[in-house]
Protein backbone atom coordinates (compact mmCIF):
# COMPACT_ATOMS: atom_id res chain seq x y z
CA UNK A 1 0.00 0.00 0.00
CA UNK A 2 1.21 3.56 -0.55
CA UNK A 3 2.50 5.79 2.25
CA UNK A 4 -0.48 8.06 1.98
CA UNK A 5 -1.56 8.43 5.42
CA UNK A 6 -5.43 8.51 6.12
CA UNK A 7 -6.93 10.53 8.36
CA UNK A 8 -7.01 9.03 12.01
CA UNK A 9 -10.10 7.25 12.73
CA UNK A 10 -12.73 9.10 14.52
CA UNK A 11 -15.32 6.13 13.99
CA UNK A 12 -16.33 5.42 18.24
CA UNK A 13 -19.64 4.38 18.95
CA UNK A 14 -20.71 5.03 22.46
CA UNK A 15 -22.17 1.86 23.43
CA UNK A 16 -19.64 -0.23 23.69
CA UNK A 17 -19.19 0.16 27.67
CA UNK A 18 -23.18 -1.23 27.70
CA UNK A 19 -22.27 -3.88 25.06
CA UNK A 20 -19.18 -5.25 26.77
CA UNK A 21 -20.79 -5.65 30.00
CA UNK A 22 -24.26 -7.35 28.03
CA UNK A 23 -21.21 -9.88 26.97
CA UNK A 24 -20.41 -10.49 29.78
CA UNK A 25 -23.54 -11.17 31.76
CA UNK A 26 -25.08 -13.41 29.06
CA UNK A 27 -22.03 -15.33 28.85
CA UNK A 28 -23.37 -18.12 30.75
CA UNK A 29 -26.70 -18.59 29.82
CA UNK A 30 -24.98 -20.12 26.20
CA UNK A 31 -23.14 -23.13 24.63
CA UNK A 32 -21.03 -21.52 22.56
CA UNK A 33 -20.38 -18.06 20.58
CA UNK A 34 -20.52 -17.17 16.77
CA UNK A 35 -18.53 -14.22 15.54
CA UNK A 36 -20.34 -13.29 12.11
CA UNK A 37 -17.00 -11.72 9.80
CA UNK A 38 -16.79 -10.18 6.95
CA UNK A 39 -14.86 -13.30 4.46
CA UNK A 40 -13.36 -10.09 2.29
CA UNK A 41 -11.32 -8.92 5.64
CA UNK A 42 -11.35 -11.75 8.03
CA UNK A 43 -9.43 -10.88 10.70
CA UNK A 44 -10.15 -6.86 10.21
CA UNK A 45 -13.66 -7.53 10.39
CA UNK A 46 -13.16 -9.60 14.03
CA UNK A 47 -13.70 -7.20 17.34
CA UNK A 48 -10.28 -6.96 18.92
CA UNK A 49 -11.85 -8.05 22.53
CA UNK A 50 -14.19 -10.97 21.45
CA UNK A 51 -11.46 -13.65 22.48
CA UNK A 52 -10.87 -12.36 25.80
CA UNK A 53 -14.08 -11.38 26.50
CA UNK A 54 -15.79 -14.75 25.68
CA UNK A 55 -12.57 -16.71 27.19
CA UNK A 56 -13.15 -20.25 27.61
CA UNK A 57 -16.30 -20.63 25.63
CA UNK A 58 -16.33 -22.72 22.08
CA UNK A 59 -16.19 -20.46 19.21
CA UNK A 60 -17.56 -20.18 15.84
CA UNK A 61 -16.73 -17.86 13.09
CA UNK A 62 -18.80 -17.45 10.40
CA UNK A 63 -16.65 -15.53 7.12
CA UNK A 64 -20.53 -13.64 5.52
CA UNK A 65 -20.29 -12.18 2.06
CA UNK A 66 -18.35 -14.95 0.61
CA UNK A 67 -20.15 -14.13 -2.85
CA UNK A 68 -18.20 -10.61 -2.96
CA UNK A 69 -14.96 -12.72 -2.13
CA UNK A 70 -12.17 -14.45 -3.91
CA UNK A 71 -13.05 -17.93 -3.16
CA UNK A 72 -9.66 -19.57 -3.36
CA UNK A 73 -8.97 -16.94 -1.21
CA UNK A 74 -12.04 -17.98 1.26
CA UNK A 75 -10.70 -21.48 1.32
CA UNK A 76 -7.24 -20.73 2.63
CA UNK A 77 -9.06 -18.64 5.19
CA UNK A 78 -11.22 -21.68 6.61
CA UNK A 79 -7.88 -23.89 6.49
CA UNK A 80 -5.78 -20.69 8.26
CA UNK A 81 -8.68 -21.28 10.89
CA UNK A 82 -8.67 -24.84 11.10
CA UNK A 83 -5.01 -25.11 11.22
CA UNK A 84 -5.24 -22.97 14.52
CA UNK A 85 -8.12 -25.18 16.12
CA UNK A 86 -10.92 -22.22 15.39
CA UNK A 87 -14.02 -23.59 13.77
CA UNK A 88 -15.04 -21.42 10.74
CA UNK A 89 -17.43 -21.69 8.15
CA UNK A 90 -18.01 -19.54 4.62
CA UNK A 91 -21.56 -18.25 3.78
CA UNK A 92 -23.24 -16.28 1.88
CA UNK A 93 -26.63 -14.99 3.61
CA UNK A 94 -27.92 -13.18 0.49
CA UNK A 95 -28.68 -15.96 -1.07
CA UNK A 96 -28.03 -18.30 1.70
CA UNK A 97 -25.90 -20.31 0.28
CA UNK A 98 -23.44 -22.56 3.19
CA UNK A 99 -26.68 -22.56 5.84
CA UNK A 100 -26.18 -25.84 6.49
CA UNK A 101 -22.17 -26.04 7.11
CA UNK A 102 -23.31 -23.57 9.70
CA UNK A 103 -25.23 -26.34 11.97
CA UNK A 104 -22.94 -29.19 11.00
CA UNK A 105 -19.88 -27.36 12.15
CA UNK A 106 -21.91 -26.30 15.46
CA UNK A 107 -22.63 -29.76 15.96
CA UNK A 108 -20.42 -31.76 15.07
CA UNK A 109 -16.77 -29.68 15.71
CA UNK A 110 -17.79 -26.76 17.90
CA UNK A 111 -20.26 -28.45 20.81
CA UNK A 112 -19.66 -32.41 19.80
CA UNK A 113 -18.19 -32.99 22.96
CA UNK A 114 -20.98 -31.35 25.09
CA UNK A 115 -24.12 -32.60 22.58
CA UNK A 116 -22.40 -36.04 23.53
CA UNK A 117 -22.47 -35.87 27.10
CA UNK A 118 -25.93 -34.75 26.91
CA UNK A 119 -26.95 -37.47 24.95
CA UNK A 120 -25.62 -39.81 27.35
CA UNK A 121 -27.30 -38.04 30.19
CA UNK A 122 -30.74 -38.45 28.48
CA UNK A 123 -30.76 -34.79 27.65
CA UNK A 124 -30.62 -34.57 24.34
CA UNK A 125 -33.96 -32.73 24.11
CA UNK A 126 -32.47 -29.85 25.56
CA UNK A 127 -31.59 -26.81 23.11
CA UNK A 128 -28.07 -25.61 22.14
CA UNK A 129 -27.76 -21.58 22.53
CA UNK A 130 -25.20 -19.85 21.17
CA UNK A 131 -24.85 -15.65 21.26
CA UNK A 132 -24.48 -14.56 17.49
CA UNK A 133 -21.70 -11.17 17.62
CA UNK A 134 -20.46 -9.41 15.26
CA UNK A 135 -19.36 -5.35 14.34
CA UNK A 136 -22.13 -3.56 12.02
CA UNK A 137 -23.00 -4.42 8.78
CA UNK A 138 -20.95 -7.61 8.46
CA UNK A 139 -24.56 -9.07 7.74
CA UNK A 140 -25.40 -10.38 11.03
CA UNK A 141 -29.12 -9.55 10.98
CA UNK A 142 -28.56 -10.68 7.65
CA UNK A 143 -27.68 -14.40 8.93
CA UNK A 144 -30.07 -14.04 12.34
CA UNK A 145 -32.82 -13.83 9.57
CA UNK A 146 -31.81 -16.67 6.91
CA UNK A 147 -31.12 -19.34 9.72
CA UNK A 148 -34.36 -18.78 11.59
CA UNK A 149 -36.32 -18.50 8.22
CA UNK A 150 -39.76 -18.95 7.64
CA UNK A 151 -39.98 -20.79 10.96
CA UNK A 152 -38.90 -17.68 12.91
CA UNK A 153 -40.04 -17.60 16.31
CA UNK A 154 -39.10 -15.34 19.57
CA UNK A 155 -38.71 -17.81 22.40
CA UNK A 156 -40.48 -17.33 25.20
CA UNK A 157 -39.26 -14.99 27.98
CA UNK A 158 -37.39 -17.47 30.34
CA UNK A 159 -37.52 -16.43 34.75
CA UNK A 160 -34.09 -14.17 35.05
CA UNK A 161 -34.08 -13.80 31.68
CA UNK A 162 -35.05 -10.00 29.75
CA UNK A 163 -37.34 -8.40 27.22
CA UNK A 164 -33.75 -6.72 26.29
CA UNK A 165 -32.33 -10.12 25.36
CA UNK A 166 -33.93 -11.53 22.00
CA UNK A 167 -33.39 -15.49 21.38
CA UNK A 168 -34.32 -16.71 18.53
CA UNK A 169 -35.08 -19.37 17.30
CA UNK A 170 -33.70 -21.71 14.83
CA UNK A 171 -35.29 -25.35 14.13
CA UNK A 172 -35.76 -27.34 17.32
CA UNK A 173 -32.19 -27.95 18.45
CA UNK A 174 -30.35 -24.62 18.56
CA UNK A 175 -31.38 -20.31 20.15
CA UNK A 176 -29.22 -18.02 18.99
CA UNK A 177 -29.46 -14.86 21.36
CA UNK A 178 -29.11 -11.92 18.95
CA UNK A 179 -27.03 -9.30 21.09
CA UNK A 180 -28.30 -5.59 21.39
CA UNK A 181 -25.31 -3.36 21.26
CA UNK A 182 -22.75 -2.08 19.29
CA UNK A 183 -19.20 -4.08 18.80
CA UNK A 184 -16.52 -2.26 17.74
CA UNK A 185 -13.26 -3.38 15.24
CA UNK A 186 -9.70 -2.54 16.07
CA UNK A 187 -10.03 0.71 14.44
CA UNK A 188 -7.12 2.31 15.38
CA UNK A 189 -5.17 0.39 13.41
CA UNK A 190 -4.07 1.95 10.26
CA UNK A 191 -4.62 -0.95 7.81
CA UNK A 192 -7.72 -2.40 9.50
CA UNK A 193 -9.46 0.88 8.65
CA UNK A 194 -8.82 0.86 5.50
CA UNK A 195 -10.24 -2.21 4.63
CA UNK A 196 -12.91 -1.22 6.50
CA UNK A 197 -13.32 1.97 4.74
CA UNK A 198 -13.07 -0.05 1.37
CA UNK A 199 -16.02 -2.04 2.28
CA UNK A 200 -18.02 0.81 3.52
CA UNK A 201 -18.11 -0.86 7.51
CA UNK A 202 -16.48 2.54 8.21
CA UNK A 203 -18.35 5.58 7.02
CA UNK A 204 -16.90 7.81 4.36
CA UNK A 205 -17.41 11.39 5.79
CA UNK A 206 -14.65 10.67 8.25
CA UNK A 207 -12.42 9.43 5.20
CA UNK A 208 -11.36 11.17 2.26
CA UNK A 209 -13.11 9.78 -0.79
CA UNK A 210 -10.39 10.53 -3.06
CA UNK A 211 -7.38 9.04 -0.70
CA UNK A 212 -9.74 5.72 -0.19
CA UNK A 213 -9.54 5.25 -3.59
CA UNK A 214 -6.09 5.29 -4.43
CA UNK A 215 -5.54 3.20 -2.27
CA UNK A 216 -8.09 0.72 -3.54
CA UNK A 217 -6.74 1.08 -6.75
CA UNK A 218 -3.12 0.39 -5.81
CA UNK A 219 -3.98 -2.78 -4.27
CA UNK A 220 -6.29 -3.97 -7.05
CA UNK A 221 -3.57 -3.15 -9.88
CA UNK A 222 -1.46 -5.23 -7.38
CA UNK A 223 -3.95 -8.03 -6.71
CA UNK A 224 -6.38 -8.50 -9.42
CA UNK A 225 -5.29 -6.13 -12.31
CA UNK A 226 -7.42 -8.17 -14.78
CA UNK A 227 -10.22 -7.33 -13.11
CA UNK A 228 -9.46 -3.55 -13.51
CA UNK A 229 -8.99 -4.21 -17.49
CA UNK A 230 -12.08 -6.30 -17.88
CA UNK A 231 -14.26 -3.56 -16.02
CA UNK A 232 -12.55 -0.17 -16.78
CA UNK A 233 -10.05 -1.52 -19.71
CA UNK A 234 -7.34 0.09 -17.67
CA UNK A 235 -3.96 -1.48 -18.02
CA UNK A 236 -1.85 -1.17 -15.09
CA UNK A 237 1.41 -1.77 -13.70
CA UNK A 238 2.33 -2.35 -10.00
CA UNK A 239 4.23 0.40 -10.07
CA UNK A 240 1.88 2.67 -10.97
CA UNK A 241 0.67 4.93 -7.87
CA UNK A 242 -2.34 6.18 -6.34
CA UNK A 243 -3.54 9.69 -8.62
CA UNK A 244 -2.04 7.65 -11.49
CA UNK A 245 -4.79 5.13 -11.63
CA UNK A 246 -7.50 7.14 -10.19
CA UNK A 247 -6.72 9.57 -13.43
CA UNK A 248 -6.50 7.05 -15.69
CA UNK A 249 -9.81 5.35 -14.51
CA UNK A 250 -11.18 9.05 -14.66
CA UNK A 251 -10.26 9.16 -18.05
CA UNK A 252 -11.53 5.87 -19.00
CA UNK A 253 -15.01 6.76 -18.02
CA UNK A 254 -14.72 9.99 -19.70
CA UNK A 255 -15.07 12.07 -15.94
CA UNK A 256 -13.36 15.55 -17.62
CA UNK A 257 -13.76 19.05 -16.02
CA UNK A 258 -13.30 22.18 -17.90
CA UNK A 259 -10.05 22.49 -19.53
CA UNK A 260 -9.57 18.60 -19.84
CA UNK A 261 -8.75 17.53 -16.37
CA UNK A 262 -9.68 14.37 -14.66
CA UNK A 263 -12.75 15.07 -12.19
CA UNK A 264 -11.18 12.88 -9.69
CA UNK A 265 -13.68 12.78 -6.78
CA UNK A 266 -16.10 11.40 -9.31
CA UNK A 267 -14.34 8.80 -10.60
CA UNK A 268 -13.40 7.75 -6.56
CA UNK A 269 -16.84 7.80 -5.71
CA UNK A 270 -17.54 5.54 -8.86
CA UNK A 271 -15.14 3.24 -8.05
CA UNK A 272 -15.77 2.84 -4.32
CA UNK A 273 -19.60 2.34 -4.98
CA UNK A 274 -18.91 -0.57 -7.81
CA UNK A 275 -16.59 -2.19 -5.37
CA UNK A 276 -18.89 -2.30 -2.61
CA UNK A 277 -21.59 -3.53 -4.79
CA UNK A 278 -19.72 -6.25 -5.86
CA UNK A 279 -19.72 -5.48 -9.71
CA UNK A 280 -15.54 -5.12 -9.57
CA UNK A 281 -15.41 -8.74 -8.79
CA UNK A 282 -15.08 -10.97 -5.98
CA UNK A 283 -12.57 -9.67 -4.37
CA UNK A 284 -10.25 -10.41 -1.20
CA UNK A 285 -8.44 -7.62 0.88
CA UNK A 286 -6.56 -9.95 3.08
CA UNK A 287 -5.16 -13.08 2.95
CA UNK A 288 -3.84 -15.51 5.46
CA UNK A 289 -0.19 -14.87 4.16
CA UNK A 290 -0.61 -11.30 4.88
CA UNK A 291 -1.24 -12.26 8.72
CA UNK A 292 1.75 -10.51 10.85
CA UNK A 293 1.12 -12.04 13.46
CA UNK A 294 1.13 -15.67 11.94
P1 LIG B 1 -25.57 -6.08 10.39
O1 LIG B 1 -26.81 -6.59 11.01
O2 LIG B 1 -24.37 -6.88 10.77
O3 LIG B 1 -25.32 -4.61 10.59
O4 LIG B 1 -25.68 -6.28 8.80
P2 LIG B 1 -26.94 -6.51 7.86
O5 LIG B 1 -27.50 -7.86 8.03
O6 LIG B 1 -27.86 -5.34 7.99
O7 LIG B 1 -26.21 -6.46 6.44
C1 LIG B 1 -25.47 -5.34 6.00
C2 LIG B 1 -25.47 -5.30 4.48
O8 LIG B 1 -24.78 -6.45 3.99
C3 LIG B 1 -26.87 -5.37 3.85
O9 LIG B 1 -26.80 -4.64 2.64
C4 LIG B 1 -27.03 -6.84 3.53
O10 LIG B 1 -27.95 -7.09 2.50
C5 LIG B 1 -25.62 -7.17 3.09
N1 LIG B 1 -25.30 -8.61 3.24
C6 LIG B 1 -25.45 -9.39 4.33
N2 LIG B 1 -25.01 -10.64 4.10
C7 LIG B 1 -24.57 -10.66 2.84
C8 LIG B 1 -23.97 -11.67 2.00
O11 LIG B 1 -23.71 -12.81 2.40
N3 LIG B 1 -23.63 -11.27 0.74
C9 LIG B 1 -23.83 -10.02 0.27
N4 LIG B 1 -23.47 -9.74 -0.98
N5 LIG B 1 -24.38 -9.05 1.02
C10 LIG B 1 -24.74 -9.36 2.28
P3 LIG B 1 -27.43 -3.22 2.48
O12 LIG B 1 -26.95 -2.69 1.19
O13 LIG B 1 -27.14 -2.42 3.72
O14 LIG B 1 -28.94 -3.50 2.46
P4 LIG B 1 -29.79 -4.40 1.42
O15 LIG B 1 -28.88 -4.87 0.35
O16 LIG B 1 -30.29 -5.54 2.25
O17 LIG B 1 -30.84 -3.48 0.97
Amino acid sequence: MSETEIKSIQWFPGHMAKTRRAIKENLSLVDAVVEIIDARIPLSSQNPEMGRMTAGKPRLFVLNKRDMADSSVTDKWISWFRSRGIAAVSMDCKTGKGLKSFTAALENQVLKDLLETRRSKGMSGTPTRVMIVGIPNVGKSSFINRMSGSKKAKVEDRPGVTRSKQWVKLGDRIEMLDMPGVLWPKFDDQEVAKRLAFTGAIKDDILDTETLAMLLLEYLAGNYPEMLKARYKMDTTTEMKGLELLELLGKKRGMLISGGEVDTERAAIMLLDEFRAGKIGCISLERPEDDQNG
